[in-house]
């Protein structure tokens, strides 16, 4: 589980940059006059974006902005994990070992980013690019495992390609996000199972001009047989 509470070390004060400051004043405005407390997590995801993480003051800062008491600010900030509570790493290794994950192998994707990093959850290398988190459920468990850095999903890790995509951020190339074993989208491992019909073959095309002369055919010939009884 990751400890949620707030860094021991703070800025002196926060505020919104002028551009993040009109947007915030956007985003206030999509909800109803008297439901502006619904705008504290877009804005607090706004301060993580512009600072990197949510410090006291940006909490406080936002209460004011919302007219909400701090505490419930806090509590909003301090109950989802996709806000940082202290100063973390330009990039934010998030690791799912829930379920899914654990039965497809992300203890070896844990291993992977200790032993390259030589960090433990919780902690930021020295040079301030990469910080370790734990999480519960990344909403990926089809692809299994799964590992979040920043904004990007990197999925079907195993050891070795959770250390490819570390020597490729530390070399600041791009990678390519999503399935690390090319599966297309949600497809199981290896290729379709199932519905391997193509389905244009399923429903045989109807000729309808045929069908509406064979129909008249038979039509006449009724007609005819009852002409001659
Ligand atoms: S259990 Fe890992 S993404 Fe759901």
């Amino acid at each position: 589980m990751t400890l949620r509470e707030l860094s021991a070390s703070q800025p002196d004060s926060f505020s919104f940059t002028d551009e993040n400051f009109s947007l915030s004043k956007r985003i206030i405005k999509k909800y109803p006059e008297g439901y502006q407390a619904s705008a504290v997590i877009p804005l607090l995801d706004l301060a993580q974006r512009q600072e990197g993480w949510v410090s006291k003051p940006a909490i406080e800062f936002i209460a004011d902005l919302l007219q909400m008491p701090v505490i419930r600010v806090l509590e909003v900030a301090t109950f989802y994990t996709m806000f940082n509570l202290q100063p973390i790493g330009k990039k934010h290794i998030q690791v799912c070992t829930n379920l899914p994950c654990l039965l497809r192998g992300c203890d070896q994707v844990v291993k992977c980013c200790k032993d390259k990093l030589g960090i433990n959850f919780g902690e930021t290398t020295n040079d301030k690019m990469f910080s370790l988190s734990e999480v519960e459920c990344a909403g990926a468990c089809v692809n299994a495992p799964v590992v979040a850095i920043n904004d990007d999903y990197y999925e079907d890790l195993t050891y070795d390609l959770m250390s490819k995509v570390i020597d490729r951020l530390v070399q600041g190339e791009n990678i390519k996000i999503g399935s690390m074993i090319n599966r297309e989208g949600s497809s199981p491992v290896g290729n379709k199972k199932t519905l391997l019909e193509d389905p244009n073959h399923m429903v045989p095309k109807q000729d309808l001009l045929k069908a509406k002369a064979d129909y008249e055919y038979q039509k006449k010939q009724k007609s005819i047989s009852k002409g001659n009884n």
